[in-house]
């Protein structure tokens, strides 16, 4: 184990389960609000990778009334009042549908939710790269990504989490 590892399973430990998760909600619900102030007058359409439930997805919509917001997921299992329309939903792995939507939405997105990760380690690692091959291509200028696991984006900045954060398993990029 790396020393930056054995750091962060030591900080973990002092939590349980129930408050990371409660830690990592937070982290999700305050850095979506603030992503929405960062990217209000500028134009670009908004992606949610992973629909899930749908939870995110409801609060971006009502967050964000006049984007297009494209919702990727190789299911639908959401809340029944969270579907998106058949326009706005990106149905296939991601390994099919991210590729194809870099051919339709070069340089278009402004917002990208990535909330993609499971409890398993080497899944979270591939789904983590697959995404980030795909997101080069896909931002604007000054695009925003949050994510729930670390990215590889060279060309993007890391950015600090919002000081009322309390997870430190989350994070924000944004590109050049
Ligand atoms: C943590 S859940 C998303 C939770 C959701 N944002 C919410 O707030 O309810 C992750 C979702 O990503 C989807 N997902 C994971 N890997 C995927 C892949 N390779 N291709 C397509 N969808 C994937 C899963 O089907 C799952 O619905």
């Amino acid at each position: 184990m790396t020393a930056v590892q054995e750091a962060q399973s030591n900080r973990e430990d002092r939590y349980s389960r129930l408050e990371r998760l409660l830690f990592r909600l937070e982290a999700q619900h305050q850095c979506l609000n603030w992503a929405f102030r960062e990217i209000k007058d500028r134009p670009g359409v908004v992606f949610e990778l992973g629909l899930g439930h749908g939870r995110t997805y409801d609060h971006l919509r009502r967050h964000l009334p006049e984007r297009e917001i494209f919702v990727f997921d190789r299911e639908v299992d959401c809340f029944p009042d969270c579907t998106p329309d058949a326009d706005h939903l990106m149905l296939g792995k991601f390994s099919d549908t991210l590729p194809q939507a870099r051919a339709r939405f070069a340089g278009q997105a402004i917002l990208v939710n990535s909330d993609a990760g499971t409890y398993d380690d080497g899944y979270n690692r591939e789904v983590a790269a697959l995404v980030s091959a795909s997101l080069p291509d896909l931002l604007a200028p000054g695009a925003i990504v949050l994510s729930d696991l670390p990215l590889n984006l060279p060309q993007a900045r890391r950015l600090p989490l919002p000081a009322t954060v309390r997870s430190e398993q989350f994070f924000i990029y944004q590109s050049p």
